[in-house]
């Protein structure tokens, strides 16, 4: 099947949003201590990238979560791999996501790190797909870019392990190679 890759955003407009993001953080968060807990592997570049624009002490941590395997759509079947290795109980926790689809994801690690009593829990996505999402989910608190339903690569995500260095955004679209 042959790939097509349609340019979206561009790494230079994700750099200038997540200076604007990180300006809304650093007032929201002024004097304060977060957590900021990625969800590999997708979100690593956008922690990354936001956390060296913050001026409030963060901490790292990583969960890593299954929910679509080498598939382009959800499984809806979510798995912790792995847990956080540091406490936050009584902590800031600040979420930080490559993408929301249907939100299952943020429902079901949300309400894990709700079980470990932090003091508060916001959520922070690069991108955002507000016409997938599913009854009850959770709205994020910082969004980078709302975007259309397409499949997209790049900066993290991938399809099938491939396209996480790109340095933008980019929609793939798969052509059958016709019959
Ligand atoms: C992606 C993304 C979110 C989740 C969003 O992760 O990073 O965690 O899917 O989908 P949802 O809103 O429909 O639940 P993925 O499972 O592709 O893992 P990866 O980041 O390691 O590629």
């Amino acid at each position: 099947m042959k790939q097509t890759l349609e340019n979206l955003i561009s790494a230079r407009e994700i750099d200038q949003r997540l200076t604007e993001l990180a300006l809304e953080l650093n007032k929201d968060y002024e004097g304060k201590t977060v957590s900021l807990i990625c969800i590999l592997k997708g979100g690593i570049m956008t922690l990354a990238d936001i956390s060296r624009k913050l001026t409030f002490d963060v901490e790292f941590d990583f969960m890593d979560i299954s929910s679509y395997g080498d598939r382009m759509e959800s499984s809806g079947i979510i798995k912790i791999n792995k847990d956080l290795d540091t406490s936050v109980t009584g902590k800031h926790i600040l979420l930080v996501e490559d993408i929301i689809d249907t939100g299952r994801t943020l429902v079901y690690v949300v309400e894990h790190l709700r079980m470990k009593r932090p003091e508060s829990v916001k959520v922070l996505t690069l991108l955002s797909k507000p016409s997938r999402r599913i009854k009850g989910g959770i709205t994020p608190d910082y969004v980078g870019f709302e975007i259309p339903d397409a499949f997209v690569v790049g900066y993290g995500l991938d399809y099938a392990q491939r396209y996480r260095n790109m340095p933008g955004i980019a929609a793939l679209s798969m052509e059958t190679p016709e019959s």
